[in-house]
């Protein structure tokens, strides 16, 4: 049974669940993911995976509402039951002692970034967290992340928190004034990953992300996750889903991600047409 224990309301459509799931919490680490169903014939979504709690068996997630399923989601409240969490899934991230990591994360991404930091955090390395939103009331996760990062930079649109501009603009600062660093990790929309890859190329600096394609069955079967990295053409659920960000093609990334818009609008305009009113979207029975 995977049920939902704790669902939060946070910002921008974002809603944390902590969910009953006892074999994926003992088994998981930084960087892997799951993929649920909420019904059975549900689509099946691939949601990092965020935290853990062994002792409880529990997981966290953090999910944004963009399309039909994770809508359907965001309207299931605690004491609901996922038809079905598999996992752990996804290689984890390769965590390597003495270095300086610096961890960019937008939306969801800052959820993502979590467990990797705080690995980091844990085995002595140096962690600085750059996190970033449209403005200061749809921060996410700041106290969690100022508790596992030796500092934290915060970047808001709007300029209403921290540095006026993207967690990129942060990052291209400290790249110009030469701040050491070892690492950088990014996560969250590819356009925001492609800008990073972008950034710290020219100065030679490692640079992670984590991908985000669209995903089926998430054993390496199905293709459907196809991403090309370097000259190789890579499954990013088996093989991934972080890759070295010099190497993506991120120009294919998009286009494979836009593959079935037209499909997803129409299934979204049907559940809406389906669940018309609060009342319908709150009886139904998933
Ligand atoms: C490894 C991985 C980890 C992820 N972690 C998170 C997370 O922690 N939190 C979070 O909010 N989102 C995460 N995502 C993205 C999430 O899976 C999609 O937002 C979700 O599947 C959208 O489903 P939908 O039906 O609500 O929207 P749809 O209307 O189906 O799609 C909306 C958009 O999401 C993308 N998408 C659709 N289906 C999938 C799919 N099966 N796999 C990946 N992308 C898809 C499409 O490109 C589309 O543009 C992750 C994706 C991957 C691959
Ligand atoms: S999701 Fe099917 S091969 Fe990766």
């Amino acid at each position: 049974m995977f049920r939902i224990l704790e669902k939060n309301d946070l910002a921008a459509k974002v809603y944390r669940y902590i969910i009953e799931a006892p074999d994926v919490a003992r088994k998981a680490k930084a960087g892997q993911f799951v993929i649920l169903r909420l019904y059975d014939d549900g689509e099946r979504i691939p949601i990092t995976l965020a935290d853990w709690n062994v002792a409880k068996g529990t997981i966290t997630l953090y999910v944004q509402a963009i399309g039909k399923t994770t809508i359907m989601m965001s309207m299931m409240k605690a004491g609901d039951v996922l038809a079905d969490v598999v996992g752990p899934l996804g290689i984890p991230s390769h965590i390597e002692k003495g270095k300086t990591l610096v961890a960019l994360g937008g939306g969801f991404g800052i959820a993502a970034i979590h467990p990797i930091v705080r690995a980091h955090k844990l085995i002595g390395n140096k962690t600085i967290s750059i996190i970033g939103a449209r403005t200061k009331g749809l921060m996410l996760m700041e106290n969690e992340m100022r508790a596992i990062s030796d500092d934290v930079r915060i970047a808001t649109d709007d300029g209403s928190y921290g540095t006026k501009g993207f967690v990129t603009t942060v990052l291209k600062s400290m790249l110009e004034n030469r701040e050491p660093m070892d690492v950088v990790l990014a996560i969250g929309p590819v356009v925001m990953m492609k800008a990073v890859a972008d950034l710290t190329r020219s100065y030679g600096v490692q640079t992670l992300v984590s991908l985000n394609p669209i995903m089926m069955d998430g054993t390496g079967m199905c293709g459907a996750c196809r991403v090309v990295v370097g000259d190789k053409l890579q499954f990013a659920c088996v093989d991934g889903p972080e890759f070295d960000a010099h190497q993506v093609d991120f120009e294919l990334l998009m286009a494979r991600q836009k593959m079935y818009s037209p499909q997803e609008k129409i299934s979204l305009e049907l559940f809406n047409k389906i669940c018309a009113t609060q009342e319908q979207r709150e009886t139904a029975v998933w």
